[in-house]
């Protein structure tokens, strides 16, 4: 008799507003976060996620496992190290707040028969924490269906099928129905289901460097697509795969609207902005929405650079300069406090006027109003 594994992870965190004791939920001020731990290993922390009492907002809460001699720190969502969920990475950026977390799956086949049923299942209890639309679930062996389901609702995201006509898993090339075959995500999702259906036992158990179906949820699907020699590797060792993204959201009132009238929890410091998480009332994130700078944070007091405007130009400065043949008028500029802020600083080179504020994209002005003379 061989062993049956059916492996089926469902992750449950516990995020009671006791279990996040410690969290606040007032925006703390920079120097009010100074005693709270900056890394743990090499991922940097950044607030509203925080380890420890007061370094964290409710719901965000980390725990660091710090390293013995021989392991390097590790880190965890939720209030102990034995939560399911391994944080490698983490994001706060203008479009939210986002973890990097590992989902794998080692699937043991039961031998001698067809069509055998499995289940590989992701969901994480805590609300406001979703899978990306962006992430892909990869899944490798040798003949099988699968469906990916939306946790709960049941409804069908995708499905895809791998069949191996007698040979064994591929170890390279694209990830294309042999061997391998994957479904993208498309929506964010509270959680997932993959069905699978092993069509042919012999196959899978005849493959011993690859025994059983391996699945993987990661973000850089568009990459493995092509080239699924790390997807078919990890089955050994998934050290070098991107890892699944996870979105999260602020959970403490259900939208931005509802969020603004009860200011004293509102997250968004002054200077951000506030955007409802994708699906309706699921909670918010906030944002900075000055340009440019990645190391704003819009959940601390001020964390966004405030936008100065200044109503006027410096005596210095004609009302209206040019630049060759166009006129600039306040409050666009081009000298050192001949604009109203730096959005509105022009350069000027050759008779040419472009905006300096924006590195990323670059704009030309032309003369349009006088095109009429
Ligand atoms: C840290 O991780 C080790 C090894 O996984 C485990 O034995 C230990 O209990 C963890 N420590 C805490 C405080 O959870
Ligand atoms: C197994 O599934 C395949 C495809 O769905 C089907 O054609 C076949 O008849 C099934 N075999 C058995 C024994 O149920
Ligand atoms: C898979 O999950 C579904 C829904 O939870 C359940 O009904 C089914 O029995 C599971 N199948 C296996 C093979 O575990
Ligand atoms: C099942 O897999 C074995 C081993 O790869 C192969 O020899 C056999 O042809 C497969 N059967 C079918 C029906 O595909
Ligand atoms: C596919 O990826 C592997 C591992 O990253 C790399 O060694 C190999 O050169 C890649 N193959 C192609 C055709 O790009
Ligand atoms: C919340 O709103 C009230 C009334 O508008 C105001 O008095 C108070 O200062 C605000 N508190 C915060 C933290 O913004
Ligand atoms: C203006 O543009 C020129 C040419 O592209 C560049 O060398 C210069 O640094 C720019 N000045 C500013 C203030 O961005
Ligand atoms: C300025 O724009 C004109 C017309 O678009 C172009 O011919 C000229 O080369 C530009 N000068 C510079 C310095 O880019
Ligand atoms: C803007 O002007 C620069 C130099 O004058 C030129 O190199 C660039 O192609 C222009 N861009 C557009 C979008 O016209």
């Amino acid at each position: 008799m061989s062993t049956v594994l059916i492996i089926t992870m469902a992750f449950v965190l516990m995020f009671s507003h006791q279990a996040s004791a410690g969290g606040i939920l007032q925006i703390p001020s920079k120097d009010s976060l100074a005693h709270c731990i900056q890394s743990c290993g090499d991922i940097d922390i950044s607030y509203p996620f925080g380890v420890g009492s007061d370094c964290f907002r409710q719901g965000f809460q980390l725990t660091c496992n710090y390293s013995t001699k021989h392991h390097p720190s590790k880190l965890f969502l939720g209030s102990s190290s034995s939560s399911a969920i391994q944080i490698t990475r983490m994001e706060v950026d203008p479009s939210g707040a986002y973890l990097a977390t590992p989902i794998i799956f080692h699937l043991a086949t039961r031998p001698g028969s067809t069509n055998n049923t499995y289940n590989m299942s992701w969901k994480a209890l805590a609300e406001g924490i979703t899978i990306g639309s962006d992430n892909t679930l990869f899944v490798a062996g040798c003949d099988f269906d699968v469906t990916l389901l939306e946790y709960g609702t049941g409804d069908i995201i995708g499905s895809c099928t791998s069949r191996c006509a007698g040979k064994k898993v591929p170890n390279g090339g694209p990830c294309n129905g042999i061997g391998c075959c994957l479904i993208p995500f498309s929506r964010d999702l509270p959680g997932f289901r993959a069905k699978l259906v092993s069509t042919n036992t012999t196959a899978t158990q005849s493959d011993w460097l690859h025994p059983g179906i391996m699945g993987i949820v990661t973000r850089d699907g568009s990459y493995y697509m092509n080239n699924a020699t790390d997807i078919v590797s990890s089955w050994k060792d998934a050290r070098n795969i991107g890892d699944a993204m996870l979105i999260v959201s602020i959970m403490d009132q259900p939208s931005c609207e509802s969020a603004q009238m009860h200011n004293a929890s509102y997250a968004c410091s002054s200077g951000s902005s506030c955007q409802d998480s994708s699906s309706a009332g699921t909670g918010y994130h906030c944002y900075c929405s000055s340009y440019g700078l990645y190391d704003n944070n819009p959940y601390i007091l001020d964390g966004c650079p405030q936008q100065d405007y200044n109503p006027k130009p410096n005596e210095r400065c004609h009302t209206s300069s040019s630049c060759g043949t166009i006129t600039v008028p306040f409050p666009f500029g081009i000298e050192e406090g001949c604009f109203a802020n730096e959005r509105f600083r022009l350069n000027c080179t050759s008779g040419n006027l472009t905006i300096v504020a924006s590195q990323l994209v670059q704009y030309n002005v032309t003369n349009r109003w006088k095109m009429g003379h």
